[in-house]
Formats: C-alpha cells, structure tokens, sequence
C-alpha cells in the first residue's frame, strides 16, 4: 500500500517521503479501514522537523487524524462491520474517564493515517459523524477533543462566558466554535489581522493582534470592561502563560495545551490564587470526549474550519502550508 513516512531524524520537510508498507492484517479483534482522508496538527510538522519532545527512533507514518471505511473485520469484532465510515482515536487506546499513564498516539510513536490502509483494535476507532464528508471528519481525533475538553473539563464553559483563545489555527477553530455552541462569547488572538476577520466571519466577537499588541492581555482585558475571560485556550504555552494569567477573570480557568512558545521559560501562577483561577492540563482525551463533542457538533450543525485539501500525493505542500502558518484551522488531505 501507498503511504508516507517521516524517516527516522528527520529535521525538515525534506524528511516526508512516500514509501511502500505491506497490507496490514486485522488481528481477531481488529478493523482494517482503507482510508479517505488524513489531516494535519501542529504535532506532525513538530515531527517532521525534529521538535518534537519524544525520540521517534524508526520511520513512521505520520498523522492522528483521518477517516474512512471498513473494509474488514477480525472475528471477535462486534463495534463495526464492513462498509462502516469511522475515524480513528488519537489515543490507542483510553476510553474514558481519568488519563491512563501509558498512552500510545497514532502518527507517533505508532504508525498513522497517512496510509491507504490502517489497522487497529476496535476500541480504537468512533463512528464517523453522519453528517460530514471524509474530509470533515478526518480533522476530529486530536484538535476535536483538545477543543472540548480546554472549554469542558474542570469548571465547564457555560452561557453568558468569555472564552479567549490564542491563534487561529485547528485547536483555536474548534475551540470557538464549541464555544459559541455552550452559548459563549469568543475572543481571538492571532498574528494576522486578516485572520482575525475570517475568525470575526465566523462568530468571533473580538479579536487582538498579538504582534502589534504584544501587551495582549491589556487588550483583552479592555474588551471585557476589566474582567477578564472565564477561559482561556492556552496554545502558545510558556511563552504566553503569564499573560493569560493576566487576563484570566476571577473564577475562571487557563486550559494549557500548547507549545507553539516552546516549553523553556518561567511563568508563575501565584496571581491564579487570588484569583481563585485554575491552571488545568489538557492532553486531547479520551475515546468518550471524542464521541461527546461528535455528538455536540451534529445536534449544532457545526462543520470543521478546512483552510485547504491536498490531494494524497501532495502531501508535502500540505505540510509545507502547515509549516508557513498561512491557514486558519485545519489543513486535510483526500485521498
Ligand atoms: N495538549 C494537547 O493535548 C494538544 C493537542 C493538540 C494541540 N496541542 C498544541 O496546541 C498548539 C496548537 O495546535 P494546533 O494543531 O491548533 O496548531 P496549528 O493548527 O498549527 O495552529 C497554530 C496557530 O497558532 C498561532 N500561533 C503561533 N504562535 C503563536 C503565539 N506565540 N501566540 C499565539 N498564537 C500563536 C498561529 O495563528 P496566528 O497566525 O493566527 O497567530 C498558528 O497558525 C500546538 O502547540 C500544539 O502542539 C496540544
């Protein structure tokens, strides 16, 4: 079968080539999916040009995301049958509630959807929504989830709140999106005021340019009459942490997910105790956030923000936009 591969130590684009793998076969309790679409995170491109936190010490099939359809089933498989459209868990595998301590990901360190075919447990796969095309869905397993639970774990976003998410890219999308839904107001920060009125198009109430106000948090605090926002979506990380803190309102929460600051700095949250604030840890989730904000996005018509779709064998020019930052939530690729 035809897929991708990120060769071992790759540091650059240079580094995604297409290759060839053997079929895989389901096992007795596997579902075999040939795949009609994949889709890019910031991860993958972090892996590919040698950011990434986690040795990958063999070539690997990149990509969490993706969606297509069962072409068979191992003999103890009773979730799915041939002809199903799923997509798969980002995870393989944590079903539900707290994280399990040893969580593999698809697209590292195992193989992932950039593959015709994929093969893995039943557990490891959700229903695709009915409602959206390949292409839709394959954005879901990791920006999806990493969206949901940033509003929905701890004290959950409600209506009548103020969420601030920093970018606009796949997670920031997702994140406004599901916001709105909840019957929250959305600020948005990004580096692009042309990206701020696409994000504005899209139900965004405001937006600050964090690179003509680097003292953001001032803006956003001007936007809420000094009170500061209930939530924020915390995709830059280190480098932006302290300013969140800044800004986030009394009672409120910091959902710290990214890295896209790196992950060398200093911040200090002894401001969040006054505040009675919380600092809370977001890694995606599990198989049932998955299946929660699927069923969210259905009942609200919510359809992904795709900036592009590149064919499978322009996979390389999906990570080179990837890597420009020139897009607004996600990029896919159709297979
Ligand atoms: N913890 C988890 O479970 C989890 C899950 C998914 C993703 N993540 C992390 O979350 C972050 C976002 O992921 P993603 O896939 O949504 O990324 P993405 O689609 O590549 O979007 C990144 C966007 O963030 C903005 N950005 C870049 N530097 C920024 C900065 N210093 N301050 C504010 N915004 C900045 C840019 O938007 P503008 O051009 O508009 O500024 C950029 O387009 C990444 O660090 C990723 O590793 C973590």
């Amino acid at each position: 079968m035809k897929v991708f591969e990120i060769a071992k130590g790759a540091t650059s684009l240079d580094g995604l080539r297409p290759g060839e793998r053997p079929e895989p076969k389901p096992g007795p309790y596997d579902v075999l999916v040939r795949m009609r679409a994949a889709a890019l995170n910031y991860r993958d491109h972090a892996l590919l040009t040698g950011h990434y936190p986690f040795n990958v010490d063999r070539n690997v099939i990149p990509c969490s995301d993706g969606a297509g359809e069962v072409v068979a089933v191992g003999r103890a498989v009773t979730r799915f049958k041939p002809g199903d459209r799923v997509i798969p868990t980002f995870f393989q595998i944590w079903i539900d509630g707290a994280p399990p301590k040893n969580r593999a990901a698809l697209g590292a360190p195992l193989d992932g959807t950039l593959a015709e075919f994929v093969s893995l447990h039943e557990d490891g796969w959700v229903a695709m929504p009915p409602s959206l095309s390949f292409e839709e869905a394959a954005t879901l397993p990791c920006a999806g989830p990493t969206a949901w639970n940033g509003l929905m774990r701890g004290n959950p976003v409600k209506p009548g709140d103020t969420v601030l998410c920093l970018g606009t890219g796949g997670v920031s999308m997702f994140a406004l999106q599901f916001a709105q839904a909840a019957g929250a107001r959305v600020i948005i920060t990004s580096s692009n005021d042309e990206k701020i009125d696409r994000a504005r198009k899209l139900g965004a109430s405001g937006g600050v340019n964090y690179k003509t106000h680097p003292d953001w948090e001032k803006e956003v605090l001007g936007l809420t009459g000094g009170r500061g926002v209930d939530c924020v979506i915390e995709n830059g990380g280190i480098g932006t942490l302290q300013r969140s803190f800044e800004c986030v309102a009394w009672g409120g929460k910091v959902s710290l997910i990214g890295v896209l600051t790196g992950t060398e700095g200093s911040a200090n949250p002894h401001g969040l105790m006054f505040k009675q604030a919380n600092l809370h840890g977001i890694g995606v989730g599990s198989r049932a956030s998955l299946e929660q904000l699927i069923q969210a996005m259905e009942v609200n018509r919510i359809k992904p923000v795709i900036d592009r779709i590149f064919p499978f064998d322009q996979a390389p020019e999906a990570f080179a936009l990837q890597a420009s930052g020139n897009f607004i939530g996600k990029i896919a690729i159709t297979f």
